[in-house]
């Protein structure tokens, strides 16, 4: 079979890592490279050895010498890159969240359903290793059912600026850049299960903290301190159809002593801790018993969970595996998201449809 010939539409942060695990796969050519700023789109071409560098997602699309897209824009594009590259006849693989909003990720599940070809969501944590060990146990039943999930992303300042903390485009702030990320890993390892109703808080309490020179931060190249219009922190409960339920909470900015990263299922069998590292607790013999996976990291780890992704995106694409995280994923995952802000909004639980 010949290689698979990949367009990267965005040349920013993330694109690099797409590159890096592209590169390191036998069955792909890296061939082009899109983004508004074409000289960005030019130099991120040369650095990767693709022949063609576009100003334009249009002019990468429009390229018949391209067989699958990664879409690592900013939030505001990714649903219509995504329904346009669809439309050119793409496989999809486009970064988290779906979208911004609900209704713009139901056009990239619909575009998707009428079409042949994958559409996958960039949810990279599901591809960890300390993810797919878990999901594993899961399936062959070792946790039984799992009837609660708690997640939680808190930074006390974390907030990027720039896009990050620009509404328009990002759709929103920690909630729909990391909380996307646990409130996913929750409802993937709990099986998908539909969302019926969600009680949220959003906050706009700290702002982004610029004053804050006792810390480290990373900050984006156009950080301007005087704009932030997202929250600094959400949490919420979401109720499931099978009566399962999910808290979760997530911050930019918080008076917290300390930052922290934690995912954990609760199942009748069993329960599992996946972040910070996987623990699985269960019963034995009227004992309590904590196992560890012997594995290389319990913790999610970058290159692992990108070269497996990507890895997976290009088998897909080539026929040769089940694509495992596919639109309507984004877009359930999206659903709930939409709810906490609603529900923050209206200051009560709603129901979701
Ligand atoms: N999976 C992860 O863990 C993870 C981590 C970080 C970011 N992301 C996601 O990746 C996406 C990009 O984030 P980033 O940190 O790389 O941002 P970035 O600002 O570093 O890069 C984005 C690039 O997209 C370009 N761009 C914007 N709109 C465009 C358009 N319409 N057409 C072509 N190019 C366009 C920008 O010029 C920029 O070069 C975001 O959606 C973010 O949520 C995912």
């Amino acid at each position: 079979m010949s290689a698979l010939r990949i367009g990267v539409i965005g040349g920013g942060a993330i694109a690099n890592l797409h590159l890096t695990s592209y590169a390191k796969n036998p069955d792909v050519e890296i061939a082009a490279i899109a983004d508004v700023n074409a000289d960005r789109a030019a130099t991120v071409a040369a650095q990767w050895g693709a022949s063609r560098s576009y100003g334009s997602p249009a002019e990468l699309l429009a390229d018949a010498d391209i067989d699958a897209v990664s879409i690592c824009t900013w939030n505001n594009t990714h649903a219509e890159l995504a329904v346009a590259a669809v439309e050119a006849g793409k496989h999809v693989l486009v970064e988290k969240p779906l979208a911004r909003t609900y209704a713009e990720a139901r056009t990239v599940q619909e575009a998707a359903e009428k079409s042949d070809r994958v559409v996958s969501v960039g949810f990279v944590r599901r591809f960890s290793t300390n993810c797919r060990v878990l999901k594993s146990f899961i399936d062959e039943g070792r946790l039984g059912d799992i009837y609660y999930a708690k997640a939680s992303a808190i930074r006390r300042v974390g907030n990027p600026g720039g896009w990050f903390a620009d509404k328009s485009i990002s759709g929103g702030g920690p909630l729909i850049d990391v909380g996307v990320h646990v409130i996913d890993l929750c409802w993937y390892l709990m099986g998908s299960p539909r969302a019926v109703a969600v009680s949220g808080n959003t906050y706009e309490r700290l702002g982004n903290r610029s004053n804050i020179t006792s810390l480290p931060r990373w900050k984006v190249a156009d950080y301007d301190p005087a704009k932030n219009d997202v929250e600094d922190m959400a949490n919420a409960v979401v109720r499931f159809e099978n009566g399962a339920s999910l808290m979760v909470d997530v911050s930019y900015s918080l008076h917290t002593p300390s930052e922290g990263l934690n995912v954990s299922v609760y199942g009748d069998r069993g329960g599992a801790q996946l972040e910070p590292e996987l623990q699985i607790a269960t019963e034995v013999l009227d004992t309590v018993v904590n196992m560890t996976p012997q594995i290389r990291s319990g913790t999610f780890d970058g290159v692992d969970g990108f070269d497996t992704e990507i890895n997976w995106f290009v088998a897909a694409c080539r026929g040769e595996r089940e694509n495992i995280a596919p639109a309507w994923h984004g877009v359930e995952v999206q659903k709930i998201l939409d709810g906490i802000y609603a529900s923050a909004d209206a200051g009560r639980e709603i129901a979701l449809d």
